[in-house]
């Protein structure tokens, strides 16, 4: 049994004591035996409350240590060291050995398949050698590198190099997460661009050898990034060179290192042949992401790490209104809504629920959440609705002003707000306090040609037991008459009491409204609709989030009477508005496309458990597939139709409206596969010449149980792109039969090619089964077992992506009790684990409560 982990507070923030000047790194790199020569000015910090000298260090090989040339002998403790230091400005000098080839967890120095690289945030640095691994503590580096591998990347500007050996410089002064190194037998792949000011740029994305043919198009979007922050934010890029590099052994997505990118080569590699439309969507989009924090996090950065969202949730923000601004506004919207509602409204309502700025935290890792992300970019939205384009534009223009090559907080955020626009922020702050998702009951009333709109505001309580105070609820209310035209169009409703009425006059009859447009904030709209004016809002309503959010709330509603109650066929109504909506000619086919998706299984589940009754993943995936058959009987000719109006035709183009055209023509296909055996399907795998055909054919055979002769094919013609066969696992697992999944799971596990230690192949099977509820909630707990088996097995070795795995079991209180207490005990096992990490200790002791 591991010892309980003591939170860390934000209340207990405290100045760093010591501030530093400059550092100079040097490694000799060696797998078993890497030097790390350091050389760090210190000076006292004016506005310290205590004076200890404290470094982080962890696992590292301490062999010297001096303060101004002189040794010393420093104490070690838990977590670094401490020692005795001048009371005026000193340099410390010390050498550490470290092996980067044994470093599994992927964080500091580590080594992936033959090169060097690094992962710093949160707390990596400090795997790499004593320091204050502290975001707020900012210097420039200097960094030399020896090893005998051609290419030696750091951060900054390169400097001088020889046989074996290169410099680099970075002159802006950063914290320690932002810190990274990279070396190996990698190529280039240039490109330039120049900044609006004439600052030339080179611009490389390094991968291995073989792999040059598939980084245009990550260039493509770095570029496109650069100009947009220029043109939109007005921010310019502030080095020489910006390099990205990709590795296969990664955590997560992407990380923004000052000038060094590294990615996640599943976020950079694509070609028409092996990624798909939505690979090509991620990969633009995290480009972006990344190179927006240069500003977001790199020239501005954070106090410490309770103002995560400070970052991500601005870049999140900024990385959507690219894409919004690239491809479709209206669809982005949607798919960022469909998250939100999906996924961050679950977390909130489960035992892993946080406010957008936690208060406290055991391993930060384990903060890298939807809540603080997407969440976090939603808040910054809704500021933006509040204050207006323009007072947004003037505020945020103001923030990099006050606080470039700083470390600040959301209260320094928020305050250039207020300074901009004269108004108190500080209900609004309520929204980075709070946990949860607040519910806006609407009550309405028409009468003498005015309707009134009474809104109610109260938030349920959440498991972190965080405040309830009534918010500022931007709500955008439109006004349809019942001919279907609007009357009354977009106005935001400010709701700020806990009840607060509106009105709107001079209405000739009784509006249908239409509430919470674009999705104007992350609250639950609470009002009884009835199926008939879904259908109507589905429509006729102008704001494309409210229509497709009419035909999702139909559709659970639908799969959960069918899952519960057994038989009851979709509503004619609902099949009529689908039809109708997806032969719209006039509407854009990735909007129809949306409009035609089903909501993924877990969805029915959360909808079945937020009515108050117990979900079983079984009859509702028995109900889904049992709707998709009614759709596909009820609309084949309109579906026919489409893929016949629609199919692209030319060479392949991963642009948002040959996406679009695919997505809708796939969406058409995954119905027609339910009807007609798989013929369709079985000759779009044969003919296609594109990733997203391919694979969207290949996973509506798997889905009707015919995908035999097709996997083997695949794999065949695969078997050596790993980014590609992560596609073939992930889809066997969570796209198979659910009576088989554990079986197939554990099959798979057996494949020569099943790497565990590489998170990608791991969460490609293992993390997988999650993604077939029916599957992985098997009664006899069978999934369950496979699953904790799995998380144990990868917890000593990478803490940081079992703990992220354990996230699957959150929801077990929605399920009956008979597979609650099979969750139960998995959990009791999980903790009861010898020499648990801290990441899933925190984890597990969360999800299973108090
Ligand atoms: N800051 C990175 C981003 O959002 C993500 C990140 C945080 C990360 N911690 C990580 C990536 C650990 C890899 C490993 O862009
Ligand atoms: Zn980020």
């Amino acid at each position: 049994m591991t010892d309980t982990p003591q939170p860390i507070h934000l209340r207990d923030y405290r100045p760093p004591a010591f501030l530093v000047d400059d550092v100079y790194l040097s490694f000799d790199l060696d797998p078993k035996a890497t030097r790390v020569a350091s050389r760090i000015r210190f000076r006292p910090n004016p506005d310290r409350l205590d004076d200890r000298f404290f470094l982080h260090g962890e696992g590292l090989r301490l062999l010297s240590a001096r303060i101004d040339g002189l040794p010393v002998e420093p104490e070690i403790v838990e977590g670094g060291l401490t020692c005795e230091v001048p009371a005026v400005a000193f340099t410390w000098a010390a050498e550490v050995e470290i092996a980067p080839e044994d470093n599994l967890s992927l964080e500091g120095l580590y080594m992936s398949r033959g090169m060097y690289c690094t992962q710093c945030e949160a707390e990596g640095f400090r795997k790499i050698t004593y320091y204050p691994d502290r975001p707020d503590v900012l210097a420039p580096f200097t960094v030399r590198i020896e090893s005998d591998l051609p290419v030696q990347l750091s951060n900054g500007n390169p400097g001088e190099s020889g046989t074996g050996w290169s410099e680099w410089h970075d002159p802006w002064p950063k914290p320690a997460y932002l810190f990274a190194l990279v070396a190996g037998a990698l190529v280039p792949v240039p490109d330039r661009f120049t900044t609006r000011s004439g600052r030339k740029v080179d611009l490389n994305i390094w991968v291995r050898p073989g792999d040059e043919p598939k980084c245009g198009f990550a260039l493509e979007a770095l570029k496109a990034s650069m100009r947009w922050d220029e043109e939109v934010y007005g921010r310019e890029y502030d080095l020489d060179v910006f390099n990205i590099v990709a590795v296969d052994d990664f955590n997560a997505g992407a990380m923004e290192n000052k000038g060094l990118n590294i990615f996640n080569s599943a976020y950079v590699l694509a070609s028409p042949e092996t990624a798909t439309d939505k690979d090509f969507e991620r990969i633009e989009s995290v480009i972006a992401h990344e190179y927006f924090h240069n500003w977001t996090g790199n020239r501005v950065t954070c106090r410490d790490w309770f103002q995560l969202c400070l970052k991500e949730g601005l870049t999140v923000f900024r990385d959507q209104q690219f894409t919004a601004d690239m491809r479709s506004a209206p669809v982005k919207r949607i798919e960022d809504a469909a998250a939100i509602l999906a996924h961050q409204f679950r977390e909130d309502q489960g035992p892993l629920a946080h406010p957008v700025r936690p208060e406290s935290f055991v391993e930060i890792n384990n903060f890298y959440t939807i809540t603080v992300y997407e969440k976090g970019a939603e808040v910054i939205g809704m500021l933006r609705r509040l204050v207006g384009d323009a007072a947004y534009d003037e505020a945020v223009a103001l923030y990099f002003d006050r606080h470039d090559g700083r470390a600040v907080t959301i209260e320094d955020w928020l305050a250039a707000f207020e300074d901009v626009t004269g108004r108190d922020l500080s209900q609004f702050m309520r929204w980075y306090r709070q946990a949860g998702t607040p519910r806006v009951r609407v009550e309405e009333d028409f009468d003498d040609g005015t309707y009134m709109l009474r809104l109610t505001q109260h938030s349920p309580a959440t498991a972190d037991g965080s405040p309830k105070e009534p918010q500022v609820i931007p709500v955008a209310v439109g006004l349809l008459g019942q001919d279907g035209r609007e009357v009354v169009p977009t106005r935001i409703l400010e709701l700020t009491e806990a009840s607060q009425v509106f009105e709107f006059h001079d209405l000739d009859a009784r509006p249908v409204p239409s509430l919470l447009r674009e999705f104007s904030a992350p609250v639950v709209i609470e009002r009884p609709e009835s199926a008939a004016e879904r259908a109507f809002l589905l429509a006729h309503d102008t704001d494309p989030f409210n229509r497709w959010r009419a035909a999702q709330v139909e559709l659970k509603d639908t799969v959960a009477a069918m899952a519960m109650g057994g038989g009851a066929p979709p509503r004619n109504a609902l099949l009529e508005g689908l039809r109708a909506a997806a032969s719209d000619e006039t509407q854009d086919p990735a909007f129809r496309a949306l409009l035609l998706s089903l909501p993924a299984e877990e969805e029915f589940a959360q909808h079945i458990h937020s009515a108050g009754q117990t979900p079983d993943p079984t009859a509702i995936h028995a109900a889904a597939e049992a709707l998709r058959g009614h759709v596909a009987e009820a609309l084949a000719d309109t579906l026919a139709g489409i893929r016949e109006r629609h199919a692209v035709t030319g060479p392949y183009r991963p642009d948002a409206a040959d996406a679009g055209r695919r997505a809708l023509c796939n969406a058409a296909l995954a119905y027609l596969s339910r009807i007609d055996g798989g013929a369709a399907a079985r000759a779009q795998f044969d003919s296609a010449d594109n990733m997203t055909n391919s694979f969207a054919a290949l996973s509506c055979l798997v889905r009707i149980g015919q995908g035999d002769a097709a996997l083997a094919a695949f794999e065949s013609r695969w078997t050596d792109d790993r980014l590609v066969m992560d596609k073939w696992f992930a889809l066997q697992v969570s796209g198979g039969a659910p009576d088989t999944a554990v079986a197939t799971a554990s099959r798979l596990t057996e494949h020569p090619d099943f790497d565990w230690r590489t998170p990608n192949r791991f969460r490609a099977v293992v993390g997988a089964l999650p993604g077939n509820p029916a599957g992985f909630h098997a009664p006899d707990g069978s999934g369950y077992r496979f699953y904790a088996d799995w998380l144990l097995r990868l917890d000593p070795v990478n803490p940081m992506t079992a703990a992220r795995g354990s996230t699957a079991f959150a929801t077990w209180r929605r399920y009956d009790d008979g597979r609650q207490a099979l969750i139960a005990a998995e959990l009791d096992r999980i903790l009861a684990a010898d020499g648990l990490s801290r990441d899933l200790a925190e984890m597990a002791g969360r999800i299973r409560g108090g």
